[in-house]
């Protein structure tokens, strides 16, 4: 019978995906130690460690209108922020979404950024007369690029490669300020990017906006990255006459992270079949894209090795990313003895008929992929804080420090938030755990962008 083929399948899949408090502790090692080679020279690590160049954390005072776009999602966002202020502080705000076209994924630069344009055009007419800027003043725009870019300044940077399925022709090796804005010509668009941004970085910028705690930016959603504020002083790859003063922003883009990770059979292939062999390790361990993808494949093998759903494999079944991380979180939020929701879901999505007991096994082999996701970003997490601490004892585990996060899985999937607060707990004890924060900042890379935009406008005075 099935049971018996299934069930090595499965233990091994457990094995193979433990994360038991020393291989926590080792990735949470690790992290920091990469960290630190990033620092000190560019190639140093996985961790690319970007320079933000944001030297000045938002200090509520921020004024004026403001946009601010968002590409690198799931949606691209168009904002238009009305900034009041010490007192006033967000007056309002109005934004758009559209999921990008899939085919704009694989298209080329041109098509991308006019893409963009077009949607920031369109919303920016609807302004209808409303706001007055002073004679010759453009409308400035914070815009939140997320993927890695090898900033040059605030207001510039290079693409240094596509993450996340995205394979667009031509804008790796360009300044994709500078692609927007032949964009923006084309469209008759005389607008000025004044902050480029990782979504990250907007995160820290909004969540900081409201509460001078938080340190460190963290976003689960398709892909994965963490930023947090450093010491000018602690990054030595930073040489010459320096520009910055103080603290400023790094980026870590941990997705690129590799070390100490437990690893499947079914991660190998996944990485093997990608578009970046090799590449995003991390992120396609732990991130949204990528979940349902390795529990479709571990589905796929025990379907065919242990008749799981019957001697036919469903055909559905064979296609790439057929299975989405939402639909994983649907699965597992069916608490029912019978299982009728997580029986609809498979049938609909994958074409697979389940009785009870396939049903059972199809939600052990999501918790086991949820499960290794949520812990390993949470020890990711704790090397972050352990490498702040590190450099300056009691800087975030003496006080209160607050983690921002974002991003669709974390904000959708509670059984994954539940396993990263429990990795993060287990690594630093109850006591130091009381300090850190970790919080959901709604969207706040958006606002984060625009107030980004305001500190680093070309114009001397609010308006
Ligand atoms: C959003 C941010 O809230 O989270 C984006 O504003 C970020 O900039 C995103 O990319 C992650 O979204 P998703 O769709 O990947 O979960
Ligand atoms: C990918 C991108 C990174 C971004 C993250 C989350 O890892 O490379 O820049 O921050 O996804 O959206």
């Amino acid at each position: 019978s099935n049971a018996v083929s299934v069930a090595p399948i499965l233990t091994k899949l457990q094995k193979d995906c433990a994360t038991p408090l020393p291989v926590l502790r080792h990735v949470a090692d690790a992290m920091a130690a990469d960290m630190r080679g990033g620092l000190a020279v560019d190639g140093g690590s996985d961790l690319k460690m970007i320079l933000s160049y944001v030297n000045s954390l938002p200090s509520g005072n921020e004024k004026g209108l403001f946009y601010a776009l968002d590409l690198g999602g799931t949606n691209f966002r168009v904002l238009r922020v009305q900034l009041g202020g010490k007192d006033e502080r967000v007056i309002d705000t109005e934004f758009e979404q559209v999921s990008i076209p899939q085919e704009l994924m694989f298209g080329t630069s041109e098509e991308l950024f006019d893409f963009i344009a077009s949607g920031l055009a369109k919303f920016a007419q609807k302004e209808g007369g409303k706001f007055h800027l002073p004679r010759g003043r453009k409308r400035e725009i914070g815009f939140t690029f997320s993927f890695p870019v090898k900033q040059t300044s605030i207001d510039s940077g290079i693409l240094m490669k596509w993450t996340k399925g995205f394979a667009v022709s031509g804008t790796a090796g360009k300044d994709v300020v500078a692609c927007l804005n032949e964009a923006m010509e084309r469209q008759k668009l005389d607008m000025r990017v004044s902050a480029l941004v990782n979504d990250t970085v907007g995160t820290l910028a909004g969540a900081r906006y409201w509460d001078d705690d938080v340190m460190v930016a963290v976003i689960l959603g398709t892909g994965t990255n963490a930023c947090y504020v450093e010491q000018v002083d602690a990054i030595p790859k930073l040489q010459g006459p320096k520009s910055l003063s103080g603290r400023t922003i790094i980026n870590t883009e941990w997705g690129a992270f590799s070390k100490g990770l437990p690893l499947t059979e079914f991660d190998r292939d996944m990485d093997a079949a990608s578009i970046n062999l090799g590449e995003q390790i991390f992120e396609k361990t732990i991130s949204g894209m990528y979940l349902g993808e390795i529990a479709r494949r571990v589905l796929l093998k025990l379907a065919e090795a242990g008749a799981l759903f019957g001697e036919a494999v469903p055909e559905k079944l064979t296609t790439p990313f057929i299975l989405r991380t939402p639909d994983l979180c649907a699965m597992q939020q069916d608490n029912s003895n019978d299982m009728k929701a997580v029986e609809s879901i498979l049938y609909d999505v994958a074409g697979v008929e389940s009785n009870l007991s396939a049903r059972k096994i199809v939600i052990e082999v999501c918790d086991t992929i949820v499960k290794r996701g949520g812990r390993l970003a949470g020890a990711g997490i704790v090397g972050i804080l352990q490498k702040m601490e590190d450099d300056a004892k009691g800087i975030v585990f003496g006080k209160r420090t607050v983690v921002a996060m974002d991003g669709g899985l974390y904000e959708h999937y509670p059984q994954y938030r539940r396993y990263l607060q429990d990795a993060v707990t287990e690594l630093l004890g109850l006591e130091i755990s009381k300090n850190v924060v970790i919080e959901h900042s709604k969207d706040g890379s958006g606002i984060g962008a625009a107030l980004l935009a305001a500190a680093n406008s070309q114009y001397e005075h609010d308006f």
